[in-house]
């Protein structure tokens, strides 16, 4: 039988060293937005398992005090979070240097898990979401402390290995390999399914990382600003005839959300030059893109939104209107009053539809709140009875001609979930896709995916804005807007990109680019550092990426020869990255499509000035993006192929892509009809 006495004697990093006494549970302050209650569905057994699992990290002197406690936590947050153990203020990632720590990257990562905590960032910051609805750092703040404990502690010839936001240990490793690895709520096959997820997490022993939110890479909204300028003017340039060299003046989207990444739509919009309204039934959320300026205009009424982008449409004038309200109040407006909308989509988050991502139609958001607190009475239904008539009002509009797309947040699939079989392609289930394509199938996927284009970051470490001038300038040099359309739009893009003030805690910048322009990028980066021109870089990319995600839903939705239902891309781009020695390797289930439904990795890389680096930048970089492109090409995908036939051009004699021969179309579906006829007689 072990004895606490023996287990405390066995560790030198342990929660009861980092506090004096037990510290008192900090207030909450007015105004920073909570989770709602977490489905709580345990069992006495079980909850008597998430009681145990949480003390695990409490010495036993504090045991009687904080088991109640947490008891309460679990009864009405539907998890534990420790909150007495959160640090007193505000949260938010300073400068590299004001942190403790005996590497560089350990250090560098600290300010990466902070800036994912801000109270400017993150979603629920008490709860430890960054975004997402549920995208977690960890689950905790006992393992938020035991983490940047052992951060401080992690040295070069360690690896520090979290599980799920669970701190497992420091193991011996070596410089060359990563210094941190991540895995967050990866589930066996048969429990893959958010019941079983769910009670995991309740007792304790899944987190929902998200893609950046658990991979310590999130970069506040301006991440997802590019990819969702990208998407909504190339769905304008392929949808609705416009030129190439043309922007979306005097078109009007219309969409929901203005959260973690949806609040992104609004700036969008207005880089696009177009014009959009954005539903979102939390006016804190309304709030907080008000006082960033990514909206401009606040509306109350569907009649008074659709006025003014009226006006701002015969005057190609760009603005984002924000509707404060449910979105299918206002399509039901639109559809009501012949209005015509160009592009529509939807970012609520459906993938947690009945956890409080997707408020029903006829409350309000207060109210749905109350609902999940008191216990989901009637909620189900409500959320279903609300998407069937969302999509009722979609099909409405699209046979006007408004094009329609999935914004990756798993609105199809909530819908056929709601019992939508019409939804399917083949009218039964999703694995021949839906009827409206997801903005991955249709957009992102041929015109950036396939190519390796992809979000590319960086965080300057030094906290200093000089550096991100420097680097944004550096990372436009490296940029040839004459070669495809994409450069030139990443081009302008990373040129305005400081009149944008996209900036929202640390110093960062998302700029798409393909494989080897995020290797140059990296290696001038790099070079900046060791000359001292500027101090240390983070670099990393969103898990929502060319070879980064495997998810038939979304990032694999172009994926036609049968592998969208497979992961083998996203574990290979992992644990590659994980052998060629990037800084920190995060692999996750879920991503923004729920559990069960992806399967996601991301990497981070300082920047510290180093040959080493450089050499890690040229065999790591390449790999991340070409993994992914390779794939792609395997499957059939034009645009991959040609990527994939310049790349083995151009690296002949250290990389090769196996590159598909093309079958005959006419030649297969006549042997094949042939075949069965037979069989049939
Ligand atoms: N932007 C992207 O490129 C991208 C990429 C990946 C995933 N997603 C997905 O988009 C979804 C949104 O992400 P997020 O981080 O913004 O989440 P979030 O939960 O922070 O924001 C969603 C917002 O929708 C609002 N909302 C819910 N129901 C509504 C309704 N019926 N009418 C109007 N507003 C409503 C909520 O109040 C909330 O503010 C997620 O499912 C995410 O996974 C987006």
């Amino acid at each position: 039988m072990q004895t606490n006495a023996r287990i405390s004697k066995a560790m030198t990093i342990k929660l009861e060293d980092l506090f004096d006494d037990l510290p008192k549970t900090p207030p909450f302050a007015d105004g920073i937005r909570r989770a709602p209650a977490r489905q709580f569905a345990l069992g006495p057994k079980d909850t008597q398992l998430a009681l145990k699992n949480a003390l695990r990290y409490i010495p036993p002197k504090w045991h009687k005090k904080l088991a109640p406690e947490f008891l309460e936590e679990l009864l009405t947050r539907g998890r534990v979070y420790g909150y007495r153990f959160r640090p007193k203020g505000r949260i938010h990632g300073r400068p590299m240097d004001d942190y403790q720590g005996a590497c560089i990257e350990g250090r560098a990562f600290q300010v990466m898990i902070d800036n994912n905590l801000d109270f400017d960032v993150a979603l629920y910051p008490y709860e430890l979401v960054t975004y997402g609805e549920t995208g977690q750092v960890c689950q905790n703040w006992m393992q938020y402390h035991l983490i940047k404990k052992y951060l401080e502690t992690l040295s070069r010839e360690q690896t520090l290995v979290m599980e799920s936001g669970h701190p497992l240990g420091l193991f011996a490793s070596s410089p060359e390999a990563p210094r941190v690895i991540i895995t967050n709520g990866l589930m066996v096959g048969c429990f893959d399914d958010p019941q079983n997820w769910n009670r995991a997490a309740a007792i304790g022993v899944s987190n929902y990382g998200q893609m950046t939110a658990g991979g310590w890479m999130y970069i506040g909204p301006q991440g997802i600003v590019h990819g969702t300028y990208s998407t909504i003017l190339n769905a304008g340039r392929d949808k609705l005839g416009i030129p190439a060299d043309q922007d979306l003046a005097g078109r009007l989207f219309v969409t929901s959300g203005l959260g973690g990444m949806s609040g992104a739509q609004g700036k969008a919009i207005e880089i696009a030059n177009g014009i959009g309204i954005i539903a979102e039934v939390d006016y804190s959320r309304i709030k907080t893109r008000l006082d960033q300026g990514w909206v401009s205009q606040v509306t109350e009424e569907p009649a008074e939104a659709f006025t003014v982008a009226a006006q701002h449409q015969q005057q190609k004038k760009s603005i984002a209107i924000a509707f404060y309200g449910n979105v299918v109040d206002l399509l039901e407006y639109s559809v009501n009053h012949n209005i015509n909308i160009d592009l529509l989509s939807d970012q609520t988050s459906c993938h947690a539809v009945y956890e409080g991502g997707y408020c029903p139609q006829g409350i309000s958001f207060e109210e749905r709140t109350e609902l999940l607190r008191s216990g989901h009475a009637g909620f189900k239904e409500m959320v279903d009875a609300t998407l069937r008539r969302h999509y009722e009002l979609i099909k409405a509009l699209a046979d006007r001609g408004t094009y329609f797309f999935d914004y990756g947040n798993s609105f199809l699939k909530a819908v056929f979930d709601a019992g939508v079989n019409e939804i399917c392609k083949n009218g039964k289930d999703p694995i021949d896709g839906f009827v409206f394509q997801s903005y991955v199938e249709d957009i992102m996927g041929p015109i950036l995916f396939d190519y390796g284009y992809g979000p590319f970051r960086w965080v300057c470490l030094s906290g200093k804005d000089e550096d991100l001038t420097k680097t944004d300038k550096a990372a436009m040099e490296c940029i040839d807007p004459e070669r495809r359309f994409q450069d030139r739009d990443n081009y302008v893009w990373i040129r305005d990109a400081a009149k944008n003030q996209l900036v929202v805690g640390t110093k960062a910048r998302i700029l798409y680019q393909d494989a080897m322009g995020r290797m140059n990028i990296a290696l001038k980066f790099n070079g900046m550092v060791r000359k001292g021109q500027i101090g240390p870089v983070m670099l990393g990319r969103d898990h929502h990426d060319t070879g980064g995600t495997d998810s038939p839903f979304r990032e694999t939705a172009n994926i036609k020869d049968g592998s969208n239902i497979t992961a083998d891309m996203a574990i290979h781009c992992y644990s590659v990255n994980a052998a060629r020695g990037m800084s920190l390797v995060a692999l996750h289930n879920g991503g923004g499509v729920g559990i069960g439904n992806a399967i996601n990795g991301g990497f981070g890389l300082v920047l510290d000035g180093s040959e080493r680096v450089d050499g890690v930048i040229r065999r790591a970089i390449p790999w991340d993006v070409m993994g992914g492109v390779a794939r792609r090409a395997w499957a059939r995908n034009e645009n991959s192929i040609d990527t994939s036939i310049q790349y083995n051009q151009m690296r002949a004699g250290s990389d090769h892509i196996t590159i598909p021969y093309i079958a005959d179309d006419k030649m297969i579906a006549k042997l094949v009809s042939e075949a069965f006829e037979k069989v049939k007689k």
